[in-house]
């Protein structure tokens, strides 16, 4: 029987161990851990991320500011209200929501934010923090981070020999996704648009991390029968069986297929998309104990 992943779960279970550590975190520091997300624009999906992450960040007793800021903001008042944000006190995590509008430049952006503030782990230095070990420091990309904690779920803590191939080369999904995996003991490849015959190289892994950002791409007969698949993909497509005009989210793997042959999957949505907001804001609290020295 194939293991359906419950993402939502584990993430619920985070949630709430953080919402305790949180109040305590508040008695000590006389204040709660702090988030802020700059919107730039209204993309109506990333409209609805940043809501997301602000209330869960409320609920479990964080405090959440939200600045929206006109898709026709220049690059300069962006770059006055990060270097705000980075020199308040009471703020201790940033997240610019991606992507931004073209006229800014989003490198330029993200290596502005405070390295200890960067709850998203896009900074060069947490980069190079997370490529040369030093997890003390560095502050982990979540959806990666996320990715691994699903895997151990099914898997057990001990990942050490399992073949992960990491589909897709992002700097925020792919490139750190392996960097993690490896830090785990795993042997790692990753897979792109010019790797030669993708779906023979897919049924050698243990663990497929899938991370291409397009629909049902990988079919369930590549899959090698028990591995463990992580679905990182989140797609918007049409659902015409669910009525004129209707949408559906799907995966970058062919779950249906997949399913039938994996020892465990993640489903989309309720398995990566709940554990990307649970590392935020683990993130988040890591950013505030560091920066008030109290654990
Ligand atoms: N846009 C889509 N995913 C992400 C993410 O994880 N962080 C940020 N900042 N923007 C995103």
């Amino acid at each position: 029987m194939t293991r359906i992943i419950d993402g939502k779960a584990i993430a619920a279970r985070i949630t709430d161990e953080l919402a305790d550590k949180a109040g305590r975190f508040t008695d000590i520091a006389g204040s709660a851990p702090c988030l802020a997300v700059v919107l730039v624009g209204e993309d109506p999906a990333s409209a609805v991320y940043v809501r997301n992450k602000g209330r869960m960040a409320e609920r479990i007793g964080f405090r959440s500011v939200q600045n929206t800021l006109a898709a026709d903001t220049s690059e300069a008042d962006l770059i006055a209200e990060i270097e705000a944000l980075n020199t308040d006190p009471s703020v201790n995590g940033i997240l610019v929501q991606l992507p931004l509008p073209a006229h800014i430049d989003e490198t330029k952006i993200i290596e502005l934010i405070a390295p200890e503030k960067d709850v998203d782990g896009f900074h060069p230095i947490n980069v190079g923090r997370l490529n040369t070990g030093d997890f003390d420091k560095a502050l982990m990309p979540c959806t990666p981070a996320g990715s691994v904690i699903l895997a151990k779920d099914a898997l057990g803590d001990d990942l050490s020999g399992q073949h992960v191939v990491v589909v897709g080369r992002s700097n925020i999904v792919g490139k750190p996704a392996a960097q993690l995996f490896l830090a785990e003991n795993c042997t790692v490849t990753i897979a792109h648009s010019r790797t030669k015959d993708l779906p023979a190289l897919v049924k050698t892994a243990d663990i497929v991390v899938a991370a291409v950002g397009r629909p049902e791409m990988i079919k369930g007969e590549w899959i090698k029968p028990g591995a463990t698949v992580i679905d990182v993909g989140i797609n918007r497509v049409d659902a015409p069986e669910k009525g004129e005009g209707k949408t559906k989210l799907v995966g970058d793997v062919d779950y249906a297929a997949a399913s039938e042959i994996a020892g465990a999957i993640t489903p989309v949505p309720g398995g990566v998309g709940p554990m990307t907001i649970a590392m935020l804001m683990t993130n988040t609290l890591k950013a505030a104990e560091r920066q008030r020295d109290c654990k």
